[in-house]
């Protein structure tokens, strides 16, 4: 890894920013390399450091954040890398902000609210082309989305959890997608367009 995204990965961690775990990238990384993938949509960009990782192994990156303070530093970052012209980054919610997107996308990476995970899925997948791929991070949320007993946490974190499995379930029942879900990172899933 190259010093400035390991700065990035600094400042993340500093202050607390939740970025993709390092074999969450690799795998995603594999991914956009097995599957020639070209035109990524990114929900969740935070301060751009998957957007970032992707951008320089290909394909050109169209990517969503509706905290203010993570997308000026998101911009910061991506002009660090002189990676304007590749990465496009949206400010807003992405439950608002759909109608900003344009053409068709090989990939879409699902990595913002998790307990909005279904409708992102819902409004963003219209622009992916078919045998595109839709990839989803924290679908174990911590081992906790395993867990039977979840008495001894937050009602908010037990619902939370609830939503996962529920989107989880989801996928695996979506007959227009093909599923496979990985215990790698934080847990991500594939699901191909079929
Ligand atoms: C896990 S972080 C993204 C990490 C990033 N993909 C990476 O690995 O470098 C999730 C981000 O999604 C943003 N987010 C959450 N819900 C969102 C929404 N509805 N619209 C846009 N951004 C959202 C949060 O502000 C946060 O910065």
């Amino acid at each position: 890894m190259n010093n400035k995204i390991l700065e990035i990965k600094e400042y993340a961690k500093n202050n607390h920013v939740p970025i993709i775990k390092d074999e969450g990238l690799d795998f995603l990384l594999q991914q956009i390399s097995k599957c020639e993938i070209k035109r990524v949509l990114e929900i969740g960009c935070a301060i751009g450091y998957s957007a970032i990782n992707m951008a320089l192994s290909g394909p050109a990156i169209t990517t969503i954040e509706r905290d203010e303070k993570m997308y000026l530093e998101a911009l910061k970052n991506i002009k660090e890398f002189n990676l304007t012209d590749k990465i496009n980054i949206i400010y807003g919610d992405a439950l608002e902000v759909s109608n900003q997107i344009s053409g068709s996308y090989d990939l879409l990476f699902i990595d913002a609210a998790k307990a909005q995970y279904e409708k992102f899925f819902n409004l963003y997948t219209p622009f992916l082309k078919k045998g595109g791929i839709v990839i989803c991070d924290n679908l174990e949320f911590h081992d906790l989305v395993k867990q039977e007993d979840l008495s001894m946490y937050k009602r908010s974190l037990r619902s939370l959890i609830k939503k996962l499995r529920l989107f989880r379930e989801f996928l695996a029942n979506n007959k227009d997608y093909t599923t496979t879900f990985y215990s790698i990172g934080d847990g991500m899933s594939v699901s191909v367009k079929n």
